[in-house]
């Protein structure tokens, strides 16, 4: 499974891509307001320092308005996606978009029906938010579940990103289902890295090699 990182925060995706083991990143309007900079400016950095696919959101709402976005967008750099909310006017965007060779990713994904339909549109990653599902009572992962279904059974090319992703173990079920992306927060991805058993033997293992002899 690869993972991207859900932020637009610059400490942070420099220092996950330093771990060796990021294959992306993906953002969203109210991550980069977080940062206080430029849109443009934010995104270009991330290009900068990642070397994977990077998703920017279109924010117009008329599918020529969204085109015309997309495609500047897209010029940024060769790795950005262009996030596009899932709604008709994003569908027939989609389409556009993909017969032009613009890597989409349909955001806002809360049902298998709407994922089916991105995919039908050319959409290159569909994306779920199981915490917002999850918030309002409802199994978020199993959506994800009948999406990969469905993708499966008619070979359907789409990327599944699990987002909205707000614990670790939303990780170990993303990667249990065989989902191809899991978009992780930042706090989360370093939770992943943790199990106080491993702090206590990586002490006991240090004092005890303190005790060896050395001559
Ligand atoms: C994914 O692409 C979104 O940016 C993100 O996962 C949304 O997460 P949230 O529900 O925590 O805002």
């Amino acid at each position: 499974m690869k993972i991207f990182l859900d932020t637009a925060n610059i400490d942070h995706i420099r220092e996950a891509n330093s771990w060796g083991i990021l294959d992306g990143v993906t953002t969203n309007p109210t991550l980069i307001a977080k940062e206080g900079k430029k849109f443009e400016e934010v995104v270009k950095e991330i290009c900068g320092i990642v070397d994977g696919p990077i998703s920017a959101e279109a924010v117009c709402t008329e599918c020529d308005d969204i085109v015309n976005e997309a495609k500047a967008l897209s010029k940024i750099h060769k790795n950005i996606v262009v996030k596009i909310a899932m709604n008709v006017e994003g569908l027939k965007a989609v389409k556009r978009l993909s017969k032009e060779g613009v890597k989409t990713n349909v955001t806002l994904v809360f049902s298998p029906n709407q994922a089916l339909l991105a995919a039908k549109a050319g959409a290159s990653y569909v994306s779920p938010f199981i915490g917002r599902l999850d918030d309002i009572g409802q199994e978020g992962m199993e959506i994800v579940e009948q999406i990969l279904t469905i993708y499966r059974n008619y070979r359907f090319s789409t990327e599944v990103i699990v987002a909205s992703i707000r614990h670790p173990i939303h990780v170990v079920q993303a990667a249990m289902i065989g989902a191809d992306v899991a978009t992780v927060p930042f706090p989360v991805l370093e939770r992943m890295t943790k199990h106080s058993l491993t702090d206590v033997g990586i002490d006991r293992f240090l004092k005890d090699y303190d005790k060896i002899p050395k001559k």
